[in-house]
């Protein structure tokens, strides 16, 4: 049995009660529908089409579309190492490299445990910080892959 079959859809059906018969509310259905699980796991997207009556594929569309929703579970914390011109040529690489050599993962990615997903960006808007990362909502500047990977571990 995979991990989505053991949805709780209760939480999804009120959300669904609350919008019912308003077409135009496909964003904050998926918009809380994700804040309840997480991503957006293809059962629920099911789900939501059928008691939205959109179909599937536009649903889909608007996921895809839109950075802020995700397909795919997350970790529980997720980091983002910038790798802008700044924090790269202060070694932002480096660090990027260090984190997917010791995690065993690639940047976009997450951790079999679910722990962190790592992402790369270009530009936190923190230049004079460079290397910067922002860890869950904290930003972390001055960065080097051991300082990152003590962070990393500290994380529950
Ligand atoms: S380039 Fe990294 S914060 Fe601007």
């Amino acid at each position: 049995m995979t991990q989505e079959e053991n949805l709780d859809l209760q939480p999804l059906e009120d959300i669904l009660a609350e919008y019912r018969g308003q077409k135009g509310a496909v964003i904050p259905v998926l918009q809380k529908a994700q804040k309840i699980y997480g991503y957006l796991p293809a059962q629920v997207l099911r789900r939501i089409a059928k008691g939205m009556r959109v179909p599937l594929s536009r649903l889909y569309g608007v996921a895809t579309f839109y950075s802020q929703f995700y397909l795919t579970r997350r970790g529980r914390h997720v980091l983002r190492q910038c790798d802008g011109t700044a924090c790269h040529v202060r070694g932002a690489a480096k660090i990027i490299e260090r984190m997917e050599n010791e995690l065993g993962i690639k940047a976009g990615e997450t951790t079999p445990d679910y722990k962190l997903t790592c992402e790369v960006v270009y530009c936190l808007g923190s230049c004079g910080l460079a290397p910067v990362a922002v860890v869950d909502d904290t930003a972390v500047g001055k960065l080097v892959p051991e300082k990152m990977m003590a962070i990393i571990r500290n994380l529950n």
